[in-house]
Parts: C-alpha cells; sequence; structure tokens
C-alpha cells in the first residue's frame, strides 16, 4: 500500500476538477477511479483506546471538508476496565460516531446526555463549542465486551463555525437501511441517498455517509454528486476496484481515495471470499476555505484558534 503525499493528491484532484467542465471528459467517464490507497495506522487516544486512523497522519492532514476519520478497535474491553475519552473540548467542526457492537454514553457541558448502541449513530455539530465525554456506558462497562465504531470529523464552513451546538442522535431503527432485489446488497444511509432510500439526519453542507454489506461477487455502482470529494474505508472483507485499466483488491483497515472526474463509484466484492465485503462510502462538497487546527479546534486562522484556547481556559467555550 503505498503512502501518499497530501498536496500530490490535492493536486491531482485540483487538476481533475478542472477538466469536469470538459463535455468530451464528463461524458467519456462514468465510473471514479481510485487515486490512491492508503492504508490505516494504529494508535491509541483518550483513555487507552486502539484506533485505526486513516487521516490525519504525516501524509494526508484532512480530505476537504473531513478532518478525520478513526476505526474505533474492533477491540475487546475488560469487565471493568473504562476505556474511553474523558472530558474534552471541541470546536468549529462536527464529530460523527457511528457505533457497530458495544455502548457510549456521551455527557456534555450544557447538560446534554444520551447512549448510543450498535448501529446508531450521534452526528454532533459542536459549532462555538461544548465540552464532553465519550465514555462506554456503565453496565457495558462493568461486563466488558466488543466495542467497534467509526469517528468521523466534518468540517464547518466559516458561515457556521461558531453556531449554536446541535446534536442529532438516531437510533438504527430510524435509519434507512435499504437492499437489492436479489438481497446481495444492503445499505444504511446515515447521511445522502442510496438506491430509493434517503437519510432522516440533516448535515450543514451535503454529505453522503453509507455503509454496504456485499455478499461475495456482488457489485455497486453508487452515484456520486459531480461536487464530492469521495472515499471508501473498508471494515470486512475484500473490494475490487476500478483503477485506470486495472483492478485494484483492497483489504480491510484501508481507505480508498476516488478522483473526482466521473458520475459514479464501483465496487464489486471479490467473488471467493468467505465473508461479505462491508466498506463506508463517505463523501462531501469541499469547502475549500483556510484551514487552521490545534488539537480539537478547528478554525480559519491561527487567531481564531488563540481564542479558542482562551475561551476554553476561561470557561467561556460550552
Ligand atoms: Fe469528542
Amino acid at each position: 500500500m503505498s503512502k501518499v503525499n497530501n498536496q500530490k493528491i490535492i493536486k491531482d484532484m485540483e487538476q481533475q476538477a478542472g477538466t469536469l467542465d470538459s463535455e468530451n471528459s464528463v461524458n467519456n467517464k462514468s465510473i471514479r477511479s481510485v487515486l490512491q490507497i492508503v492504508k490505516s495506522e494504529t494508535t491509541q487516544d483518550g483513555e487507552g483506546v486502539t484506533l485505526n486512523r486513516s487521516f490525519p497522519n504525516n501524509y494526508i492532514s484532512e480530505f476537504d471538508p473531513f478532518l478525520l476519520l478513526d476505526e474505533i478497535g474492533p477491540m475487546h474491553i475488560k469487565p471493568g476496565k473504562q476505556k474511553g475519552f474523558p472530558n474534552h473540548p471541541h470546536r468549529g467542526f462536527e464529530t460523527v460516531t457511528y457505533l457497530l457492537e458495544g455502548k457510549f454514553e456521551h455527557r456534555d457541558s450544557q447538560g446534554h446526555a444520551g447512549t448510543i448502541s450498535a448501529g446508531d449513530v450521534q452526528w454532533m455539530t459542536a459549532g462555538s463549542g461544548v465540552i464532553h465525554s465519550e465514555m462506554p456506558e456503565k453496565e457495558f462497562s462493568k461486563n466488558g465486551g466488543k466495542l467497534h465504531g467509526f469517528q468521523l470529523w466534518v468540517n464547518l464552513p466559516k458561515s457556521n463555525k461558531m453556531m449554536k451546538p446541535r446534536y442529532q442522535e438516531i437510533p438504527h431503527l430510524k435509519i434507512p437501511t435499504e437492499t437489492t432485489k436479489d438481497g446481495n446488497v444492503i445499505v444504511k444511509i446515515i447521511a445522502g441517498e442510496s438506491l430509493d432510500g434517503k437519510a432522516v439526519i440533516d448535515t450543514i453542507t451535503p454529505i453522503m455517509y453509507l455503509h454496504f454489506k456485499l455478499e461475495p461477487g456482488a457489485t455497486i455502482i453508487q452515484s456520486i454528486p459531480k461536487e464530492y470529494n469521495v472515499f471508501a474505508y473498508i471494515i470486512k472483507g475484500k473490494g475490487v476496484f476500478e483503477q485506470g485499466n486495472n483492478n485494484s483488491i483492497v483489504e480491510r483497515g484501508n481507505l480508498v481515495i476516488f478522483d473526482r472526474d466521473g458520475k459514479s463509484v464501483y465496487v464489486q466484492a471479490v467473488k471467493d471470499s468467505k465473508v461479505p465485503l462491508e466498506l463506508l462510502l463517505i463523501g462531501g462538497v469541499p469547502l475549500r476555505e483556510p484551514i487552521a487546527r490545534y488539537g480539537p479546534f478547528v478554525m480559519n486562522t491561527q487567531q481564531e484558534i488563540y481564542q479558542a484556547i482562551e475561551d476554553y481556559r476561561n470557561g467561556k467555550l460550552g
């Protein structure tokens, strides 16, 4: 798997974006090719949580409009051993938590509290600021068990960075799920649209967040709006993706970055695999705004970062 140069990716994408206005280019190409395949790096964060981080890293600082993608676990929590993220602040962006296994409890400085379980999503718009904790739920923590999920950071446009914080907690039963007629493809629609389904979560800028499960040999052609940057993350199994005139086989734990030329993304689950292919397909309209970033604060200027730190120190954040 190749490690990538962020500047090169951006340059390549900008060049390709420039060709979108060319009729020949648009009409001749319907499938977006794979631009890069990036292996996630195993790391630790919070209080002993094992993460597979796709970005940011030394090679990709962000993938506009996304700032971070972490796979939480999969890890086993021993009974009585809390592993999570104690109190910490956020300002200027959104955190999206999607759990596949386990139970997380969330509490914040504005008195908001909630629990999310397997299949549930919490879409938190930090806006002007919250201080919150994300910890395993008490009973789950007492008994121990498997923890597996994702956290995605979505940047906010300049005009929304200081908006009032907002929470959307969507239980799994309310997340639209669509299945193809042959039953070989299932998609959970967290944001955006797929097959005949449309997400219930409201996003500040247009975002697509789809969780696909494909039986071995099954294929999808997912249409992608013209403006979107898009990537896939392989959760389980192996996927076949179109890369120029060749195909690439990509295994779990890898991020697949697509180019910006084309109307759809094509994926096939490897035929002779014993397990289905599971992947996240995530995309959004790039903001193309300056980014100033310091830990849990993501603003447009360094001055705004200093202000965030000062507000946090003075108890004015959250
Ligand atoms: Fe957080």
